[in-house]
């Protein structure tokens, strides 16, 4: 599909990442033009159980992270021995399924069911999906919604590394003037599954109204203190540590192998790829807060901030553990 192409679902097509590939506005949100037909077929066809977990997140927020430990925490009583973890050999990814970039882009033979792999109870799935846009049976069974969120600049300056790195084979900061640009879009709300702003706030509304549906974490949350929230975590998808387990190790054990530096050195995450394009290594760049410092001036920080204000003004939303701008720009 070309850019100013328009879909049949009267989405407009319009190149973003300097054109390395493009992006489409579909329902308000920013879809890459090859995962729109699945993103259909996931909000018409899904039909959600109860007992699943859905973690929901924009890209490059935290969501292999979370991935890694949502399923460590629900399949803890069935691989106690760490070093036999399927973590160790299977990336987040494969074993916490995208919906719309994997369950349902799978679909061949003109069928419009998808042939769901033999999960266990309960299924783990994520997507990227604004909350707006989630099918309805997803919204109206008991499903639980994990929410990541993460500081809008350290998240852009993660995607910039991201999408150079598998795409261009380029070093970011070899041009700043890209940096510029690309950071231009994202204030306009070009980004991936973006607006950034409409998407954060859209999972956080629904938090506050129905929060037995969507738990709603922050990246730095987690990084702050892992221990609070894991235990948080663990509750609201109905696998609470038991006081005996608190008072052993399980929870810190839990955290140490979903930790980046562990995640990072496992084999399997330092070669092969994962969506037939993504090398699994790409997802461990640096980790932690603040890395934004290092590549965003005052001025792009300032125009961010005004847009970003006007739109949360009156929203009722703010970080909890991310104090906006708190940092010094380059
Ligand atoms: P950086 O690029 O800032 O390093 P996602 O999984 O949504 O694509 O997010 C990727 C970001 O999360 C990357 O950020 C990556 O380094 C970071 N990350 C991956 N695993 C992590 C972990 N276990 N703990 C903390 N951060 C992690």
């Amino acid at each position: 599909m070309k850019p100013s192409e328009t879909t049949n679902n009267n989405s407009k097509v319009e190149e973003v990442w300097m054109g390395a590939f493009p992006i489409c506005l579909y329902q308000g949100f920013w879809c890459p033009p090859n995962l729109l037909q699945p993103t259909i077929l996931f909000q018409t066809q899904f039909k959600a159980y109860d007992n699943d977990i859905i973690l929901a997140s924009l890209p490059k927020t935290g969501t292999t992270w979370l991935k890694s430990l949502i399923f460590a925490i629900v399949n803890r009583n069935k691989f106690l021995d760490f070093t036999q973890h399927p973590l160790q050999t299977q990336n987040a990814h494969e074993l916490v399924l995208q919906l719309e970039a994997k369950v349902y882009n799978n679909i061949t033979n003109g069928s419009t069911q998808p042939d769901f792999p033999k999960l266990p109870s309960p299924r783990l799935f994520a997507t990227h999906i604004p909350y707006f846009s989630l099918p309805k049976s997803l919204k109206t069974s008991k499903t639980r919604i994990v929410y990541v969120c993460r500081n809008p600049l350290d998240t852009f300056v993660s995607s910039w590394h991201f999408y150079h790195q598998f795409k261009l084979n380029m070093k970011p900061e070899l041009d700043h003037s890209m940096i510029e640009q690309h950071f231009g879009k994202f204030c306009e709300g070009k980004f991936l599954y973006g607006p950034y702003e409409d998407h954060v706030l859209g999972y956080s509304k629904e938090s506050i109204q129905n929060p037995d549906k969507v738990l709603f974490m922050e990246y730095e949350g987690l990084i702050e203190d892992p221990k609070a929230h894991v235990k948080k975590l663990a509750e609201f998808v109905g696998y609470p540590f038991s006081m005996e387990e608190e008072k052993g190790n399980i929870i810190d054990e839990i955290i140490k192998l979903c930790s980046f530096d562990s995640l990072k050195e496992m084999e399997v995450n330092k070669s092969g790829n994962f969506y037939g394009y993504f090398e699994n290594k790409a997802l461990f760049r640096k980790g932690g807060t603040g890395d934004w410092t290092n590549y965003l001036t005052l001025s792009m920080v300032k125009k961010f901030d005004e847009i970003f204000q006007l739109k949360f003004k009156g929203s009722g939303f703010s970080f909890n553990h991310y104090q906006f701008f708190s940092g010094t720009p380059k």
